[in-house]
């Protein structure tokens, strides 16, 4: 029996990925063989996200902004309203940033030098040694959660992948595994593995070019590996989505730069707990939006699960009587449903602008 152990042969296990990958992995994917803008968008658009997510999202924005300076020039809104739906958005400010500081501190050119690249906003280590490999072929690994899954299977490392000292294991093992050449082949091979086969439910063992060395695989360990998070109970939050609607306009708040869906369009959001009877709700609205409202319909509560917390949205449908003239605070506008879907929202605001467009719940 194979119980955990070091490297065995690290330029078979590289072999066997980049035969594998030139016959059944990924090929034509929009931004393989593509400059370097692109391969670095495709990175940060691929964190946390599948190719068949990414894909249109890719396409549209690439077409919107072709390049780092066409991106550099224009507003964080247009670029957050490209985001918008693909979650995580301070992946798409930290993209909007880095863009204008390509073009302050590298003339516009995307830095070379992996040093330089890691010091760029949102580009950790594994998203740097990505670029890397693909843009520049350089011998850089990479360690995203599908290769985290992958080796500690094939070296059967037992313990959290996300604690420091079994991420240290692991990012030594990615290091010794590395060929000498075709680094972007055998990148995109190792991507492919852990996305098509070594997948975390249901792993394809029987088509898995490593399965004749795979220590869990041989150890009968492949589900038990990788370990599991600690489980952690996640804090929960109750928030009240105030829709204040005028015919086809609804009220929106551009929440703060940084945090949660920061700089994007959302209804107001009051802490559940200062409204505890709905009927209080128009009360709410005549003291801060200046508005009288004409009923309230509370829709059915939903919850939106954030890495580090729990939000439970209660949505109220306000139909407005008196829509104020002038809204008096910046950053609050009264928008067409319609425009509303083409902006930056977050994408449980979404699902309610087009509930509300169907014409469901509203009389
Ligand atoms: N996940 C992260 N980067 C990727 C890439 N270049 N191709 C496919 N999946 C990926």
């Amino acid at each position: 029996m194979i119980k955990n152990r070091q490297n065995p042969r690290p330029e078979l296990f590289a072999h066997r990925i980049i035969d594998w990958q030139q016959q059944h992995g990924r090929h034509g994917l929009p931004w393989q063989g593509a400059d370097v803008y692109r391969i670095w968008l495709s990175e940060i658009m691929l964190q946390q996200t599948q190719v068949v997510t990414v894909t249109p999202y890719f396409l549209r924005f690439v077409a919107r902004f072709p390049t780092i300076a066409a991106l550099a020039a224009d507003s964080q809104e247009a670029v957050l309203a490209h985001w918008s739906g693909l979650g995580y958005y301070s992946r798409a400010r930290n993209l909007h940033r880095t863009a204008q500081l390509i073009m302050q501190r590298h003339e516009g050119t995307f830095p070379q030098q992996f040093e330089d690249i890691l010091a760029l906003p949102g580009i950790g280590r594994s998203t740097a040694a990505a670029i890397s490999a693909f843009a520049f072929h350089e011998r850089c690994a990479i360690l995203d959660g599908n290769v985290k899954r992958l080796l500690a299977r094939y070296h059967a490392i037992e313990g959290y992948t996300g604690e420091k000292k079994i991420e240290a294991q692991l990012w030594q093992q990615a290091e010794a595994l590395l060929p000498k050449r075709d680094v972007a082949i055998y990148t995109q091979g190792l991507m492919d593995l852990g996305a098509l086969i070594c997948t975390r439910s249901k792993p394809q063992c029987p088509l898995c070019p490593l399965q004749t060395d795979c220590a869990a695989y041989q150890n009968n360990q492949v589900a038990q590996l990788p370990t599991p998070r600690p489980r952690k109970v996640l804090p929960e939050r109750h928030s009240t989505f105030l829709l204040l609607l005028n015919g086809a306009d609804i009220l929106l708040e551009k929440r703060p730069g940084s945090g949660i869906w920061g700089g994007l369009w959302c209804p107001p959001q009051v802490d559940s707990k200062l409204l505890s009877k709905v009927e209080d709700a128009g009360a709410y609205c005549l003291q801060h939006f200046g508005t009288e409202t004409k009923y309230t319909l509370a829709l059915s509560t939903f919850t939106h699960t954030f890495t580090h917390f729990k939000l439970h949205i209660t949505p109220l449908l306000l139909q407005v009587t008196n829509k104020p003239k002038k809204i008096q605070e910046p950053g609050r506008v009264w928008m067409k449903v319609d425009d509303a879907l083409q902006a930056a929202i977050p994408t449980p605001v979404r699902k309610l602008l087009q509930e509300i467009q169907a014409g469901r719940g509203v009389k």
